[in-house]
């Protein structure tokens, strides 16, 4: 069973990717609906949040992640990879911000676009990883107000139009612009409707690398048969009728899961740093 985790909702347009490539595999899904959206949220908190839903999939059996949100795949990715994932667990987590990265340097060869979440554009991670493949044309556009009126299905209204011309008008003069969030491909129309630029899904290649990765790890995720659970910490009503926007289809089996026994503490930052972040001392994961 291969788990897959996102902020909420949205990860669901990664998993019909995925479920399409790999039809005979088991998936359980989490979407952390009860605590989106991440985007604007700080490090820290994103970096709790991430090892409480990675450690759930774990304990729920998956040994394979997808971390299919981009605010902490940028972020968070390689803490959770160096904390639950040391030679010999038997456990990985893979992420959408490579898989990303590469599909755009693939096709363009003029200016980049990227288009996310505040938390998103200010790690600079996917900037960071297109210089890695040598591309360094690259412009950022933090959309804050594009997951919320995804949610709220506004994605078909003038007050979305207007937000997308709005903020693809600082991406003007792009080629191909990424879809840095895992929200923005339902507002496709939309964003079409503002600009020439190719508009980059990553969820296609993420499921083709993921296809690639099992072949190349036989035996690490068993063929299943085609189940797929997902799991909200949210209103279970409401990602029951939003859910199946994102999946294309509705969501057979779906459970209502709580955070326990958590604090919160008061935390004072002077500055974000980008890039990943990875917690010096953290205690060893359980199991
Ligand atoms: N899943 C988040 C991402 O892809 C988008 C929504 C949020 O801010 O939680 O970055």
């Amino acid at each position: 069973m291969i788990g897959v985790y996102d902020s909420g909702f949205g990860g669901l347009t990664v998993l019909r990717h995925l479920v399409d490539a790999l039809p005979a595999r088991d998936f359980l899904y989490l979407g952390d609906s009860g605590r989106a959206p991440y985007g604007g949220r700080d490090v820290d908190t994103l970096l709790d949040f991430a090892e409480q839903c990675v450690e759930h999939l774990f304990d729920a059996g998956c040994r394979l992640v997808v971390v299919a949100c981009h605010t902490v795949s940028c972020v968070a990715l390689r803490h959770l990879q160096q904390r639950y994932c040391a030679p010999g667990s038997g456990r990985r987590v893979l992420g959408v911000t490579i898989p990303a990265a590469e599909a755009a340097v693939r096709v363009t060869r003029g200016r980049i676009g990227v288009l996310a979440t505040h938390r998103t554009t200010a790690s600079r991670t996917l900037v960071a990883e297109l210089a890695k493949l040598g591309h360094y044309d690259v412009v950022q556009r933090a959309a804050p107000l594009l997951a919320p009126l995804v949610e709220e299905g506004w994605e078909d209204t003038d007050i979305a139009r207007a937000a997308c011309a709005r903020y693809l008008d600082d991406l003007r003069g792009c080629e191909s612009i990424i879809l840095g969030c895992t929200h923005y491909p339902l507002l496709r129309a939309a964003l079409e409707a503002a600009t020439d630029a190719r508009l980059l899904d990553p969820g296609p290649e993420v499921a083709a690398r993921l296809v690639d990765w099992l072949a190349r790890h036989p035996g690490f995720d068993d063929a299943g048969s085609g189940r797929v659970v997902a799991h909200c910490t949210g209103d279970v009503g409401a990602f029951r009728a939003h859910g199946s926007r994102f999946f294309g289809a509705p969501l057979p089996d779906l459970r209502h899961v709580v955070e326990a026994q958590s604090a919160l503490a008061a935390l004072v930052v002077e500055r974000a740093p980008e890039g990943q972040v990875v917690r010096p001392s953290s205690p060893p994961p359980k199991g």
